[in-house]
């Protein structure tokens, strides 16, 4: 009796091993002095999260619950409000007109924390920060638990501080609320690593991309920067840290 019923339970439970269907939790933390609205959006191959997008208040957490396995990026948005009868923000808005962003990805420029699973070992959890799409807050990616190198990473600079005239978005409050990239700016080939430039070799880091790196050592600044830029943990829950 006792083990016809303890039988499909171990099977149960190394199927959960075996195939990765344990979950792993983001929680996402406001350490910025402002209102942060937090977007989601899943990988093609991955299911949009339980939320694509909420408020949270300066000092306020939340977290979201996701499949191992799942793949995608998040990104900090600001200066959001309903004024004009949708919602709306200044930076990083994903156009969807409401808090939930619902598959739509972030207009740069954003700065973007960005996950991914090893197509060979779907444990495996590689995480970057990118500014390829620009930067418009400092926000970290911190591991929680989980085994291997693990290393938090983040681009803390305020790089909207030092974004060069040519490059800034200004807000409605007349401040720089966000830096775009020289690709975003000028559209050029050589900023975009497009046509000739279109490899590792022809498409160097510029000025442009170097005030990036050099702010945020970090992060990904430019479509073929190195491959240091990505770091790697297995097993782990994440917390995603705006103004570290
Ligand atoms: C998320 O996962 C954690 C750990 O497994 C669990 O304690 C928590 O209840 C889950 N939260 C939701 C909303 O499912
Ligand atoms: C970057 O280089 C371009 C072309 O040489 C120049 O026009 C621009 O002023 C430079 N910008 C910065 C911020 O150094
Ligand atoms: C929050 O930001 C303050 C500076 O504004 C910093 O001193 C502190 O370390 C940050 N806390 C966390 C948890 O990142």
């Amino acid at each position: 009796m006792e083990s016809r019923i303890q039988m499909p339970l171990l099977v149960v439970l190394l199927f959960a091993l075996v195939s990765g269907g344990l979950s792993l939790t983001f929680t996402f933390k406001n350490n910025c002095s402002y209102t942060v609205w937090p977007g989601t959006l899943a990988g093609s191959d991955s299911a949009q999260l339980s939320s694509t997008g909420f408020e949270l208040a300066s000092g306020a957490s939340n977290s979201i619950n996701a499949s191992s396995g799942w793949s995608g990026r998040f990104w900090g948005r600001t200066y959001c409000s309903s004024s004009t009868g949708s919602f709306k923000c200044e930076t990083a808005d994903c156009g969807s007109g409401q808090v939930a962003c619902n598959g739509a990805g972030a207009v740069p420029p954003a700065t973007l924390a960005e996950f991914a699973v090893a197509s060979n070992n779907a444990e495996q959890e590689y995480y970057d920060v990118s500014l390829v799409d620009g930067f418009n807050l400092p926000l970290s990616v911190t591991p929680q638990g989980g085994t291997g190198p693990c290393s938090s990473v983040g681009c803390l600079a305020n790089i909207n501080s030092v974004c060069p005239a040519e490059l800034s978005v200004k807000g409605s409050n007349g401040s720089t609320i966000a830096c775009k990239t020289a690709c975003d700016a000028f559209g050029t080939d050589e900023y975009c690593c497009t046509g000739a430039y279109n490899t590792p070799q022809t498409c160097p880091q510029t000025n442009y991309s170097k005030i990036f790196k050099d702010q945020c050592p970090q992060t990904y600044s430019s479509p073929y920067d190195d491959q240091a830029s990505t770091y790697i943990c297995t097993g782990a829950n994440y917390l995603i840290t705006f103004c570290p």
